[in-house]
């Protein structure tokens, strides 16, 4: 099965989404962890971190790491945080690009250079993925570490990565899958033997929710009581569907990777289109009434869920926006309204529906419901 190569051509739009993507992840991920673990070791892997830019110089998930570690260079000084970045490349040719591109970056830009060697460790590694990963995974064990793997096709995804990713307790990390693949080849030896994935079960669903069956089979993956939640990212270049996983067991971790797909797309959160035809269905309304889009569904689920006493408390609230892959501010909104219509009542300001208040500060308020 031949994949193209992306290094051969610029950038094109699907790729830009996974590294923005990435890279905004990156920037929310590293002054979280800066600023909450003064004088400790973070770590960063980029597995599959290609040359460091495309053939017109657009940078790639090597480049764009550096960059937000310069971002953070000051808090990085204060707290004293040691920054080690593990970028691997398996083509020698490829490899030896982003080995220059990096160096040069740093010595160009002044704060990176401030930093080299005394907070920031650059590991250069010109290894095959499988060698290297178990020799890496008791150091991201060991650390806060947040991992990108962004591979070629999809088969670094089998149950001998994803379930020793499984057991890690600080490690948040993105996947790239070229997810529309499975159903081309899924049935092949090579395929199953690496993943094996019911190409049945996903041709059950429109072609463009590929990324997402995946997803739901690989969650079937994961051990009974596992804390990880895994999200999905459908990314359509063409005819071809690819897409991002996200995993982590941390809710602020969760609640980061949400804002930063929902900042991609304010309609959907989950795909670089609009994969359930949301858009359609503001068009519908002025002929056949109403049908809800996605935010409406759930905001609809949850009043349901609240009048019946299912979700009573602000942490249930949360807990349950995060699992069904929204942001706070979609199950904020709803509440207020609810207020105004009489509907339920709280005693603060606000209904304190976020991470900060319900993890961080632990303030847990219950909603009395006046009507139902
Ligand atoms: C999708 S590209 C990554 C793109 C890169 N992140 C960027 O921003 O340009 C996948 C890269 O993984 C490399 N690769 C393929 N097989 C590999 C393996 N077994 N181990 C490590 N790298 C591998 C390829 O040469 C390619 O550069």
């Amino acid at each position: 099965m031949a994949i193209k190569d992306l290094h051969e051509h610029p950038f094109d739009e699907g790729t830009i989404t996974k590294l923005e993507i990435f890279e905004s992840y990156a920037k929310e991920w590293l002054p979280t962890f800066v600023m909450s673990c003064p004088n400790k070791e973070l770590w960063i892997f980029d597995f599959f971190s290609g040359p460091g830019r495309d053939v017109i110089g657009v940078a790639g998930s090597p480049i764009r790491l550096l960059q937000q570690v310069k971002e953070q260079s000051g808090n990085i000084f204060n707290q004293k945080c040691k920054i080690h970045l593990c970028l691997n490349e398996y083509e020698k040719s490829k490899y030896d690009a982003m080995h220059s591109c990096c160096e040069d970056f740093i010595k160009d830009e002044k704060e990176l250079t401030r930093l080299n060697n005394h907070y920031l460790f650059l590991h250069y590694c010109n290894c095959d993925f499988a060698e290297l990963f178990p020799k890496t995974i008791s150091i991201i064990a060991a650390h806060p570490s947040l991992v990108f793997f962004d591979q070629n096709g999809m088969k670094f995804l089998a149950d001998k990565y994803l379930l020793d990713l499984e057991k890690l307790s600080q490690t948040d990390f993105l996947y790239f899958l070229s997810s529309s693949y499975f159903v081309r080849f899924g049935k092949t030896r090579a395929f199953q033997t690496n993943l094996s994935i019911d190409i049945s079960k996903i041709r059950e669903n429109p072609y463009k929710y590929v990324h997402k069956s995946i997803l739901e089979q690989l969650k079937c993956r994961l051990p009974e009581y596992s804390d990880l939640k895994l999200y999905p990212f459908t990314i359509k270049k063409g005819a071809n569907i690819y897409g991002i996983i996200f995993g982590a067991k941390h809710p602020r971790a969760v609640d980061k990777f949400l804002k930063t797909a929902w900042d991609k797309n304010n309609i959907n959160g989950e795909a670089n289109f609009d994969i359930d035809d949301d858009l359609g269905k503001v068009q519908l309304s002025l002929f056949d009434g109403k049908l809800p889009n996605k935010i409406e569904r759930f905001q609809n689920e949850l009043q349901e869920k609240l009048i019946q006493g299912v979700l009573q408390t602000n942490k249930d609230v949360y807990d349950f926006t995060l699992e069904c892959g929204h942001v706070s501010a979609h199950a904020s909104d709803k509440i207020k309204q609810m207020k105004k219509e009489g509907l339920i009542n709280y005693s603060e300001r606000s209904p304190l529906v976020n991470y900060e208040q319900v993890y961080k500060k632990n303030r847990i308020i219950t909603f009395q419901i006046i009507k139902k």
